[in-house]
């Protein structure tokens, strides 16, 4: 994810903020930049296109650059490619304005337009140069001016560093769903959207709230609010390790991941439903295409696998289209049926998983149309696809993938309701129920978080198993099979997944007394079904859990599992989204008692790039 820092002091300015930089590393990034006021007021820009290790050559570990006030970036492409000319800072058309950026401006394409029509010209993809731009716009010589007309023109999600080369020695720094902290120190402020850039020079920090923007000169911090007034500074004192800091103050980037879901969420749906529609700006198949489409597959490997079984029943049961799902590593050997009726879905976090990829090449010859839903932008996938829509989840660090898989749902459920839409199989107020049920997911997998500590509780349950069953029946038989992979991978333990309905012919002559069986319960259609092979596993001596929404299936269950779980609920094409969460917490806890390595589980590997 990017990161953001602003300095301004009596010290020269970009040491640190090629420090903070360097700091902000583990996040992923790929492209740097920083601009710097010099002493006589002039603008000094420097961007790269990969490591900041590029940044200390380009201005000599900083010496090229005098000057003590200064603002720095590391960017994750979302708009544009990793280039040098899509790096951040962005300046405006006349020098004045730089600005650093992290989110998404919503409105950019109409703010863009607007500009170029008064002749302002832009020379990168960025949202964020229109931001540059708008200030430069606004400006009379007020810089807060021209920052507050801004704010009131933009929607979105974003965190800001903005300097002005007619202020030297003044920053702005804004924040708008996105995280940015300030800094306070003697002679010296700072402001960066992790604390890990801040602490080796500040304890004293003040964190900003959601519209909150600050003026920030190297004696004074003035806070404001959304509507402009004033607001005290509330300091607080950080006292984690810089080793902590990097993990957000978890233990594993596992469980920050897991817990970032919420606003990876948010950034991968709130951005595409605008103005009462779903706007999927990638894709840009028109619906005389899409009726044109015969079926669909997907295909994928891991759990990038098991999102598109998940997201398999959201697609045939909204547009009513056959939907294949293939593991990538069979469907590019298999001589596959398909044609330029064909349209294939690629799911990949990484995007440069190479059986994904080979899968994609051999389809694409044959004529598939690609849309490809990838994490990294620019990867191998994103670049042959025809179409691509990113999950905005950020980097990922943990091997076991967590918020990869839920933002790979996020989109293919945008995607089943927007194509639903031009197919013409939603009228308009069911289009728009479907729109606020998406739009409520990130709430309801917030809540879901709150299941932690009950299954740090469960997974003493688990710990010393050798054998661990997962029970589903549809979308929950897609579900079964990530949990599953979740523990096998971190815990070590055999887990296997089984639809419910199969369990008699085989799974069953598995179960011992006290095998611990997972029952996931979300499809309401079904629970009554799966609750009776709860109660046969049951009496073939298994410990059982269920997992189920809140709501009816409370009472059912509560007679029949050992333990409960409970979820909040959301409609059952989407519940995987939801009940991933404490299956995830499970295996991470589960893995924790057994002293596993979870980050780095052995013999697995982030992105496999080999056969
Ligand atoms: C590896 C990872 C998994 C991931 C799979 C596919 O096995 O450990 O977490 O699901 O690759 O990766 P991709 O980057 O294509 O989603």
């Amino acid at each position: 994810m990017c990161g953001i820092i602003g300095f301004t002091g009596l010290k020269q300015a970009a040491p640190i903020l090629l420090e903070g930089l360097s700091r902000m590393e583990y996040r992923g990034y790929d492209s740097a930049g920083m601009a710097v006021t010099s002493p006589e007021g002039l603008l000094q820009l420097a961007r790269v296109s990969g490591k900041v290790a590029g940044l200390y050559d380009r201005t000599e570990n900083g010496a090229a650059f005098p000057g003590a006030c200064g603002i720095a970036h590391t960017r994750w492409a979302t708009h544009g490619a990793p280039t040098e000319a899509n790096a951040h800072p962005q300046v405006s058309m006349h020098g004045r304005f730089a600005v650093a950026h992290n989110g998404i401006i919503e409105n950019f394409a109409a703010l863009k337009k607007e500009l170029i029509e008064k002749g302002y010209a832009f020379t990168s993809q960025t949202d964020t140069e229109i931001v540059a731009n708008l200030l430069e716009d606004s400006y009379r010589g007020d810089f807060q001016e021209a920052v507050e007309k801004m704010l009131a023109r933009i929607e979105g999600s974003y965190a800001f560093a903005i300097l002005c080369a007619d202020h030297p020695g003044e920053l702005f720094a804004v924040r708008m769903n996105s995280p940015l902290i300030l800094g306070l120190g003697e002679g010296f402020n700072l402001f960066a959207s992790d604390v890990t850039a801040l602490v080796s020079h500040t304890r004293r920090v003040v964190y900003m709230d959601d519209g909150d923007y600050a003026r920030v000169t190297p004696d004074e911090v003035a806070l404001f609010a959304k509507d402009g007034s004033p607001k005290a500074l509330r300091e607080t004192r950080v006292n984690i390790s810089l080793a902590e800091a990097e993990k957000g103050g978890f233990e594993h980037f596992m469980m920050k991941e897991i817990f970032e879901q919420p606003e990876a969420l948010e950034k991968t749906i709130a951005s595409r439903i605008r103005g009462g529609e779903i706007v999927l700006d990638d894709f840009r198949l028109e619906s005389e295409s899409l009726k044109n489409i015969q079926k669909i597959v997907i295909t994928a490997c891991g759990s990038a696998y098991y999102a598109g079984l998940a997201g398999r029943y959201a697609i045939e049961k909204l547009c009513r289209i056959p939907v294949d799902v293939k593991l990538a590593s069979e469907l590019r050997y298999e001589d596959p049926l398909i044609d330029g009726r064909t349209m294939l879905i690629v799911l990949s976090q990484s995007g440069e998983t190479l059986d994904t990829i080979a899968a994609m090449k051999e389809c694409k010859a044959r004529g598939a149309k690609v849309l490809a839903i990838v994490n990294v932008a620019a990867s191998t996938i994103a670049r042959l696809a025809d179409h691509v829509l990113y999950t905005w989840a950020g980097p990922e660090i943990a091997v076991a993938t967590t918020k990869g898989y839920t933002t790979q749902l996020a989109v293919l459920d945008l995607f089943a309701v927007y194509a639903a839409r031009q197919l013409g199989r939603l009228d308009e107020e069911e289009y728009a129920a479907w729109m606020q049920k998406i739009r409520e997911l990130p709430g309801l997998v917030r809540k879901a978080l709150a299941l932690e500590p009950a299954m740090a509780d469960l997974a003493v349950l688990l710990k010393d198993a050798e054998h661990v069953f997962f029970l589903g029946r549809n979308t929950d038989s897609a579900l079964a099979m990530e949990g599953a992979l979740k523990l096998k991978e971190i815990s070590y333990i055999h887990a296997e997944a089984y639809a419910a309905g199969e369990l008699k012919h085989g799974t069953i002559a598995l179960l011992e007394e006290g095998t611990p069986v997972i029952a996931l319960c979300c499809n309401q259609a079904l629970l009554e079904k799966t609750a009776s092979n709860i109660i046969e596993v049951k009496a073939r001596g298994a410990k059982t859990i269920a997992v189920a929404p809140e709501g009816a299936a409370q009472e059912v269950l509560a007679s029949c599992a050992d333990r409960c779980v409970f979820v909040p609920a959301a409609d059952d094409i989407f519940s995987a989204m939801i009940a991933v969460v404490p299956l995830q917490l499970l295996a991470y806890h589960t893995a924790k008692l057994r002293g596993c390595s979870i980050d780095k589980p052995k013999n697995l590997a982030k992105s496999v790039t080999v056969e």
